[in-house]
């Protein structure tokens, strides 16, 4: 296993994450405003699979962090993963991010499969956890 094939599955499952996030994002939108806050199959399958593959992409990510990633690597023995703000971002505040996110799904999944109806703290829980993605995506690096 090199460092470039676990770059190229967590590429790979950023999309999927992408992909699977906007469904749950929409099955989420459409509990709160269409049903009666009735927690939809639909909802329950995009929360359990969008949590799935975060959970995925955090394995992947955290192995490349502190076994392959050269760039880690060097921005420690330079000194510079706090000074520097794309070694910040990139190797500090997107991992951080995406496990606190990772976590609040997980807590979100449990909520929803084990209920019948939204609970407004859920739906701020999966809000907060979506906002937290959406910040610390590396949106130039995927598609820049
Ligand atoms: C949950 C814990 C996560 C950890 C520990 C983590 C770790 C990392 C690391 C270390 C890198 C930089 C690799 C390098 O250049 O040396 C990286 C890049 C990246 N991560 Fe994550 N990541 C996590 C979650 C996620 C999630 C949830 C997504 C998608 C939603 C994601 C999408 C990306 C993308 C698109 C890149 C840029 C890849 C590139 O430079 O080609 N990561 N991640």
């Amino acid at each position: 296993m090199d460092f470039n094939i676990m770059l190229q599955a967590h590429r790979g499952f950023a999309y999927l994450i992408l992909l699977a996030t906007a469904v749950f994002v929409v099955a989420l939108l459409a509990a709160m405003f269409g049903y009666s806050g009735k927690i939809s199959k639909l909802l329950r399958k995009s929360t359990l699979f969008t949590m799935i593959f975060f959970h995925t992409q955090a394995l992947i990510g955290l192995i490349m962090l502190f076994f392959f990633s050269p760039g880690f690597k060097a921005a420690k023995e330079a000194g510079i993963l706090m000074k520097d703000a794309v070694a910040r971002n990139t190797y500090v505040e997107h991992p951080t991010a995406m496990i606190i996110a990772a976590v609040l799904l997980t807590i979100v999944n449990k909520k929803f499969k084990a209920n019948d109806r939204l609970n407004m703290s859920w739906v701020i829980m999966a809000l907060l956890a979506v906002a937290l993605m959406l910040w610390a995506f590396q949106w130039g690096r995927l598609f820049g």
